[in-house]
């Protein structure tokens, strides 16, 4: 029979190896969801949220215009073979949304098959906000697949609702599937029991180094 005292150092030991040395402390683990925001520049920010899972990314994008937004994926940086979405909301108040693709400068041509999800499109004064979905592979040609790896929003705001030359642009290089470098995420990890939920907490290492006290006390 065990002493108590060993009972406790067992019981520590087996804490410390599933909670300090787990996976969710290593950096092979990633989110299955996260949220990111990136401002591209002071009249333009993106946020999204990532979905491994469905493999789905909900962006907002918040644009200091009244005019046209268009957010766009290329590797280039620039307008050469852009998967672009131009959307906004007319003086009118209807909106509008479209998935293009950009050969090059100029208007970019609105896809056959548009795989862009609206969810919202709202104006205030002098800003206005899109919200949308895509998934990460939409299996048209004239969209880009969003991978673990870097390429470049590339981002136009218009003057006016005509889509037509920009009143501002720019790119941003960005891993879209890279997760913030700071703040506290959800981690869900598959055991041989089904999906578990770890939420990162300093909780159990403070038990541990309690029961380990506790071992030399007695
Ligand atoms: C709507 C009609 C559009 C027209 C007629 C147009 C035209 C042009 C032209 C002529 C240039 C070179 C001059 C300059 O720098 O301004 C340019 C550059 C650029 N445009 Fe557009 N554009 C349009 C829409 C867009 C959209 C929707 C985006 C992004 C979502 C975009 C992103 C850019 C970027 C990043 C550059 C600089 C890199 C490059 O030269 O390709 N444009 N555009």
């Amino acid at each position: 029979m065990y002493s108590k005292s060993a009972m406790i150092l067992i019981f520590a030991v087996a804490l410390i190896s599933l909670t300090c040395g787990s996976p969710i402390d290593s950096a092979e683990t990633r989110a299955d969801t996260f949220s990111r925001t990136e401002k591209l520049t002071d009249n333009y920010t993106v946020s999204w949220d990532v979905d491994r899972k469905t493999q789905i990314v909900k962006f907002t994008v918040v644009a200091d215009t009244e005019g046209y937004v268009g957010l766009g994926f290329a590797d280039s940086g620039t307008m050469k073979d852009a998967d672009i979405v131009i959307g906004g909301v007319n003086p009118d108040k209807t909106t509008y949304f479209t998935d293009r693709f950009a050969a090059g400068q100029g208007v970019p041509a609105v896809d056959d098959k548009q795989d862009y999800t609206l969810v919202s499109a709202t104006e205030e004064p002098g800003k206005t906000t899109l919200v949308f979905t895509r998934p990460f592979a939409t299996g048209d040609a004239k969209d880009a697949d969003i991978t673990d790896k870097k390429t470049n929003f590339i981002w136009a705001i218009g003057s006016t609702d005509d889509i037509a030359h920009h009143a501002d642009r720019g790119s941003f290089a960005v891993n879209i599937l890279e997760e913030p470098s700071t703040g506290s995420t959800t981690t869900t990890t598959e055991g041989s029991g089904g999906a578990v939920n770890l939420q990162i907490s300093s909780l159990s290492c403070a038990l541990t180094v309690f029961l380990i006290a506790t071992k030399y006390l007695y």
